[in-house]
């Protein structure tokens, strides 16, 4: 078979794993041509590629990023997007696509699908909110340095009797906040899920102050909320692609938490960091056992399908259903998170 792998959207430690197992299998097990796409559909729709080979991926299982490059361009913000990538697909005689990506590029997988195009999906991203998997690569990765930054700033805080906030990604779910604030030690925990109470926030900061404790640490997800009324925030922004823009909720809560209790605060907002780097070693394991799962669904023309995790098996779940709901953090693990705060 021809079979193409393309990376889009944001990027995630584990991908070049994800790539390389694909590549693996394809080559040594089924013979296959492989032909990596860079950035996204817009290679795809450029028919712009590399070979990919067993030999070329050599070094890539620890190195994070994707080698073939990342974008958020679709075929479908574009009047000939589609006829672009029937065109490609049609030149190199392609069989079936590998489209490895968030929610955005697993919808355009899923619309390409219907419009006859042959493609499996790979789940990605460090957020962890796709349906249907347990897990996506790169979340285990995210989290471990989320919490290597809040064991690092307990130090701080504890020598200099502060209030710090750290903030880490998170857009629509709190699955880092709640996991990394977990394992941090955290003192308090706000995901969007769940809209927070300033004034309860700096209530619990202040008992646990009065109690002898004079260092806090709270975990803030980019996309945590306020109640409504509660506090006022800056109005959301777009990208160009429709994404909310986010990063600064950190510096509101820090501010009010100042104000209301008169703690010292500092803020920390780890971005970017979190996605950057060498996966983890849960990480590699699962990206590499996505990368085989898909290259076989590829051989087997699950087309419409994407790999994903469930009850520590590998399944296949079609792209429409993998979608269609973003996984927010479970009951339980949030109720297990609160008993640890303050
Ligand atoms: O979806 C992954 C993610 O890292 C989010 O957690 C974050 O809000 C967003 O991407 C950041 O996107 P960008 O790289 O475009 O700033």
């Amino acid at each position: 078979m021809r079979v193409g792998i393309l990376t889009g959207g944001g990027d995630c430690p584990g991908l070049n794993a994800v790539i390389r197992a694909v590549v693996r299998k394809g080559e040594r097990h089924f013979g296959d041509d492989l032909l990596g796409y860079r950035d996204g559909w817009r290679g795809v729709m450029e028919d712009d590629f590399m070979i990919l080979d067993v030999e070329s991926l050599r070094g890539t299982l620890p190195r994070g990023g994707t080698i073939l490059g990342t974008s958020r361009v679709q075929p479908y913000m574009f009047d000939d997007g589609v006829a672009k990538v029937h065109q490609t697909i049609a030149d190199q005689k392609l069989d079936g696509l590998v489209a490895i990506g968030g929610e955005g590029t697993l919808s355009c997988a899923n619309e390409l699908f219907r419009d006859g195009v042959p493609v499996v999906g790979v789940p990605k991203t460090i957020d962890n909110d796709i349906g249907a998997t347990e897990r996506t690569f790169g979340f285990d990765t995210a989290v471990s340095i989320a919490t290597d930054a809040i064991d690092r700033l307990h130090t701080t805080a504890e020598s200099h009797n502060r209030v710090m906030v750290v903030e880490v990604m998170g857009r629509h779910v709190g699955h880092i906040a709640t996991w990394a604030g977990l394992a941090g030690g955290a003192t308090v925990t706000l995901i969007p899920e769940e809209p927070f109470d300033i004034g309860e926030v700096c209530d619990s900061l202040s008992r646990r102050h009065e109690k002898g404790r004079y260092a806090s640490i709270v975990v803030v997800a980019e996309g945590a909320k306020p109640l409504e009324g509660t506090l006022e925030i800056a109005a959301d922004e777009y990208d160009q692609f429709g994404h909310i823009r986010l990063g600064g909720i950190a510096n509101r809560v820090a501010a009010e938490i100042e104000v209301r209790t008169g703690y010292e605060t500092r803020v920390t907002i780890l971005g970017h960091v979190q996605r950057g780097g060498s996966p983890t070693a849960f990480d590699r394991v699962l990206s590499s056992r996505f990368g085989i799962a898909a290259i076989d669904a590829v051989h087997d023309r699950a087309f419409g399908e994407m790999v994903a995790l469930q009850a520590n098996q590998i399944v296949r779940v079609p792209l429409a259903e993998a979608i269609a709901d973003l996984k927010p953090v479970s009951d339980e693990m949030w109720q297990t998170a609160k008993e640890f705060f303050a």
